[in-house]
């Protein structure tokens, strides 16, 4: 059995305080969630939030990392640096990511390399436009993804990732996949995964979809036999409407 994980994507929302007030706010309606709950600010917000989070059942995760250990890369921030923070989880090639900062699939598996390396668990994202689900190639451009992203990973710790299908036309529109989409490409993800491994490793990689999930949708999300929760934007940054989704 997986279990359902409810990641909360915060982007680039909430200052330090306003950080600390919202896990304030979500820590008793989430206490007894029955989905594993994560909260992902920006990197300047994590020491309020890893403090505001202690003592509950909030982890938290980041929204990137670089793939080197240390050195000359101004502006980045590496996996010891999260580590010694208290952070458990690393959001890495969000479709944010790849559109504005070019990242791409060779640096995604870098960084997954290097996040399963220290011991960060990896929310790797994945997902097609609009154009190229128009063109018809979403199944073959999720599972070139996922194959670059886990290049090296071996069998044991691919098993210990967390991928999050988020179709980029469903982020931030308010236009969610239908449920059959959705289940349809996690489906595909699955499939990739045990043929690339086995499908006992397949078994038991956890699957989010992730794209205008929101306290209406995400119980018949979480439903499907693919879905293992939700990667959050947009509805996490409200308490209320998080912890339904941390429920559904
Ligand atoms: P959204 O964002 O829920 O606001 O669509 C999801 C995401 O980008 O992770």
């Amino acid at each position: 059995m997986r279990q359902t994980v409810a990641a909360g994507n915060w982007k680039m929302n909430k200052t330090p305080s306003e950080a600390k007030a919202l896990i304030a706010e979500l820590a008793p309606l989430v206490k007894d969630a029955k989905n594993k709950v994560i909260v992902c600010p920006t990197a300047v917000c994590l020491p309020a939030v890893v403090e505001a989070a202690k003592g509950t059942n909030i982890l938290v995760g980041a929204q990137n990392m670089y793939f080197e250990d240390k050195g000359a890369y101004t502006g980045e921030i590496s996996a010891d640096m999260l580590l010694d923070l208290g952070v458990t989880h690393v959001i890495l090639g969000h479709s944010e990511r790849r559109q504005y900062f070019a990242e791409t699939d060779e640096t995604v598996n870098k960084k997954v390399l290097k996040a399963l390396e220290k011991g960060l668990c990896p929310i790797i994202c994945v997902g097609e436009s609009l154009e190229q689900r128009e063109q018809g190639i979403t199944a073959d451009l999720v599972r070139m993804q996922v194959k670059i992203a886990l290049q090296n990973v071996s069998a044991d710790q691919a098993k210990t990732v967390i991928i999050a299908y988020e179709p980029i036309w469903a982020i931030g529109t308010g236009k969610t996949a239908t449920t059959q989409q959705a289940e349809e490409v996690c489906k595909t993800i699955r499939d990739c995964i045990c043929e690339l491994y086995s499908c006992d490793v397949a078994e038991s990689v956890i699957i989010q979809y992730g794209g205008s999930v929101n306290a209406a949708n995400s119980a018949e999300l979480f439903a499907q036999a693919n879905i293992d929760g939700g990667l959050v934007g947009g509805a996490s940054l409200k308490a209320a409407d998080f912890s339904v989704i941390a429920n559904s």
